[in-house]
């Protein structure tokens, strides 16, 4: 079954080309596959429905992304497993046969990474391993993976480039996911395996997620509650809006990384001995904590009730990604201002919660 369909890097062609992504019922799972539904390719999606937030708003993603591509669309297919399942990971692959791989599926969450560590362990190094198994059986010309802004940790050199030194995580979900990029590099080199990890910084937006900063603002602020404001409101994040956020993700897909081929006018972060590479994708604009509140206000029309606090263990106060490498790769670089973003987030907000 061939179709007409434009990539990420707006170019048009004839393909069937199909993704699996991992973590497809979660928040950025979810916007990524609707995209590449609509732009016509066949997607399958594994997730656990983990119950670490809302399980109700994961069905209600899966829901639409059963219903998206156009009318009588059936390019969708989900498939509820544990990745720690490794049998059941490995049919999804031998069964589909994807030509690209996006490994979404985590437990994510800086904070939460103090109370349960487990939940990071099992399913960050154990599922992320069941997934490699998976790429290096079926071999899909782009295996790509999410890591974060976490893995830059004490780092106080701004902005975070993707070459820096990432020896001093303060979490164990950022050790999690420094284990990944390592293990992922291993693979790639061992079995020639085209590999890109991304590193997330602060996304948000509609169908986020209920334990993120502005998502507790909202409900906190509409329910005339207190809204718990860290790092005495000093803290700067490269806040970066999930369309673009997508939108670099569909276009990272066609730049498979190729060894001892690095991108041109710029400072690669290309493996000298794979297949790999780490981009950041973020807008290289921090916008500070206070901002971003003011923001929502302005959106809701009302206060926040702040409860000043000190910084959180494991937090750090200011986050900047470089995007000089996604844009050399790509030709785009975030840029959804955060009035903008907030704002979507609020009408839908209130739209898919009635308030
Ligand atoms: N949202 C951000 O700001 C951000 C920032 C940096 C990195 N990331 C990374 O991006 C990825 C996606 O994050 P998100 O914000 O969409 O999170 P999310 O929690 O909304 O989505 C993750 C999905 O994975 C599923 N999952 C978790 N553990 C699983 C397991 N063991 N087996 C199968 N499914 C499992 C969950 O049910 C969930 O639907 C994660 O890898 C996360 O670490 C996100």
């Amino acid at each position: 079954m061939n179709q007409i369909s434009t990539d990420g890097g707006g170019a048009a062609q004839l393909t069937s080309r199909k993704i699996l992504i991992t973590g497809v019922a979660g928040f950025i799972g979810f916007h990524l596959a609707r995209h590449m539904l609509n732009a016509g390719w066949v997607v399958a999606g594994i997730d656990g429905l983990t119950d670490y937030y809302d399980v109700n708003l994961k069905r209600k993603r899966l829901s639409i992304l059963h219903g998206a591509g156009g009318s009588g669309s059936n390019n969708f297919q989900f498939h509820h497993n544990m990745l720690e399942d490794a049998d059941k990971v490995q049919q999804v692959f031998e069964d589909f046969r994807p030509d690209v791989v996006v490994h979404l599926a985590a437990q994510a969450g800086v904070r939460y990474s103090l109370e349960n560590p487990r939940a990071y362990i099992d399913a960050n190094l154990v599922g992320t391993f069941n997934v490699m198994e998976g790429v290096r059986e079926l071999k899909p010309q782009h295996f790509l993976a999410a890591s974060t802004s976490s893995v830059y940790g004490a780092n106080t050199v701004m902005p975070f480039t993707e070459n820096q030194r990432t020896d001093h995580v303060l979490t164990l979900y950022a050790a999690t996911k420094k284990a990944n990029e390592s293990m992922l590099h291993s693979y790639a080199h061992l079995w020639k395996l085209p590999t890109t990890v991304f590193r997330f910084f602060t996304v948000y937006g509609p169908w986020g997620r209920p334990d993120m900063a502005l998502f507790k603002f909202v409900k906190a602020t509409l329910a005339d509650e207190p809204i718990d404001v860290y790092g005495e409101g000093n803290m700067q994040r490269d806040f970066t809006y999930i369309d673009d956020l997508v939108e670099s993700i569909a276009r990272l897909v066609d730049a498979v990384p190729q060894a001892g081929q690095p991108v041109g006018n710029v400072e690669d972060s290309l493996s000298p001995v794979a297949p790999y590479r780490v981009v950041n994708i973020g807008g290289g604009r921090p916008v500070g904590l206070m901002e971003f509140i003011e923001h929502m206000e302005t959106e809701l029309g009302k206060p926040a009730i702040r409860n000043m606090m000190p910084m959180q263990k494991g937090d750090v106060r200011e986050t900047v990604a470089s995007a000089e490498l996604l844009e050399a790769l790509t030709g785009y670089c975030p840029r959804t201002d955060v009035a903008t973003g907030v704002r979507s987030f609020v009408k839908w907000y209130r739209d898919f919660y009635q308030v």
